[in-house]
């Protein structure tokens, strides 16, 4: 058999990773079941249930493959009771640790309602927030601000006294992130649902933050060679409620590290919920795929939850491969995964306990698996 030309490597993590995760990759594996698939997908353990059970995070071959991969696909980490001797969370290094080694900037999550999904916010509003009014994308700078390890706690006589955690905004993590959220707008098809307007919205809380003031300055600048998109400005408390009242208005949004943290959260609401949202955290030739929902604990080992968020990091991390490597067989799998996904859940023959169904994880999984034989028919 040829080498595959993509080292795919895949970390199911914790919880509900390896089971959303599976899915993820029986659906990868179709995709790739006309002829030899151009991608080789490893699964590595590791995360926080690993590091209880074994005593670290991960196997250094695990850290190789994550490192030397074209891309990778991580379910997610995080367990009760698992934290390393500073405290941190057991697992850091697969998603903190990868985006700082990879140097994986820009945090770029999709926000878009997909026709029979329904949301969770009930009354009039569920006339607002139709399909044709949420469709975004959020670029949220992945290294800096208030991420960066530059923290300390100052002790007197065994008692906390003082501590702090410092906010980082760097000329190079700020231009990055901002041409970056530019050159989406430029890139995607459409504008904002609202008027097709390519417009670029910067949330920030440059009324009060030094690091706010420079980072929108920098967008300001930055602005100026791409004239033909729209600048549009939002204070980060101001903007919580205008995304959620008018989603329509959004199209590109960029933000600092901590705030699109908070932000991408809330947005997750007007897509469906958090079994729908997926990230992609991308650098210069490095990226890993994921969803963003977490190991919800309470949920694993019961087959229930949603793995569409997973579908959909597949197809963003096909739809990256495809555009760096240029490749255009895999932007072809990409648009039938897309097509696939849009399709199940038009006809809402899998809805799983989030949606009000009864649909099973695997059950989600067969549908899209069916969708995409079915369309070679
Ligand atoms: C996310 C998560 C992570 C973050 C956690 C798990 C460290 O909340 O990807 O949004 O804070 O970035
Ligand atoms: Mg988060």
């Amino acid at each position: 058999m040829p080498e595959a030309r993509y080292q795919i490597a895949v970390f199911p993590g914790d919880g509900t990773g390896p089971e959303v995760v599976r899915e993820g990759l029986k659906v990868l594996s179709t995709l790739g079941e006309n002829g030899p698939a151009p991608w080789k997908a490893t699964e590595y353990p590791g995360g926080g249930q690993y590091y209880l059970a074994r005593g670290r995070e991960w196997e250094p071959e695990a850290e190789s493959a994550a490192l030397a991969a074209d891309a990778i696909l991580l379910g997610a980490v995080g367990w009760p009771g698992a934290t390393l001797p500073n405290g941190d969370i057991a697992g850091r290094a697969l998603v903190l640790g990868l985006r700082e080694r990879l140097d994986l900037f820009a945090n770029v999550r999709p926000c878009r309602l997909y026709p029979g999904v329904t949301h969770r916010i009930s009354g009039s509003y569920q006339e607002v927030w139709t399909p044709s009014h949420v469709d975004m994308v959020f670029v949220r700078e992945n290294t800096e601000d208030l991420y960066t390890p530059a923290r300390g706690r100052l002790r007197r006589a065994g008692e906390t006294e003082v501590v702090i955690d410092t906010r980082v905004i760097t000329r190079k993590g700020t231009e990055r992130i901002v041409r970056f959220a530019y050159e989406l707008a430029r890139e995607r098809p459409r504008g904002a649902p609202e008027d097709g307007v390519k417009r670029v919205t910067c949330v920030d809380k440059s009324n009060v933050l030094e690091g706010c003031r420079y980072f929108r300055e920098t967008f300001d600048r930055f602005g100026a060679d791409f004239p033909e998109i729209e600048r549009d400005y939002a204070y980060v408390d101001a903007f919580t409620q205008w995304l959620v009242r008018n989603p329509e208005h959004y199209n590109v949004v960029v933000a600092p590290n901590m705030m699109g943290d908070i932000v991408t959260d809330l947005a997750a609401v007007l897509q469906g919920g958090m079994g729908f949202a997926a990230g992609g955290n991308i650098g210069d030739g490095h990226a890993m795929f994921e969803p963003i929902h977490g190991s919800s604990p309470k949920h694993a080992g019961r087959n229930q939850v949603n793995p569409f968020a997973t579908f959909f990091a597949v197809e963003q991390m096909l739809r990256w491969l495809g555009r760096t490597k240029a490749d255009r067989g895999l932007l072809g799998q990409a648009d039938r995964l897309e097509a696939a996904i849009a399709g199940v859940l038009a006809a809402g023959s899998a809805r799983t306990y989030d949606q009000g169904g009864t649909t099973t994880t695997r059950e989600a999984g067969d549908r899209v698996v069916d969708a995409l034989r079915g369309e070679r028919r």
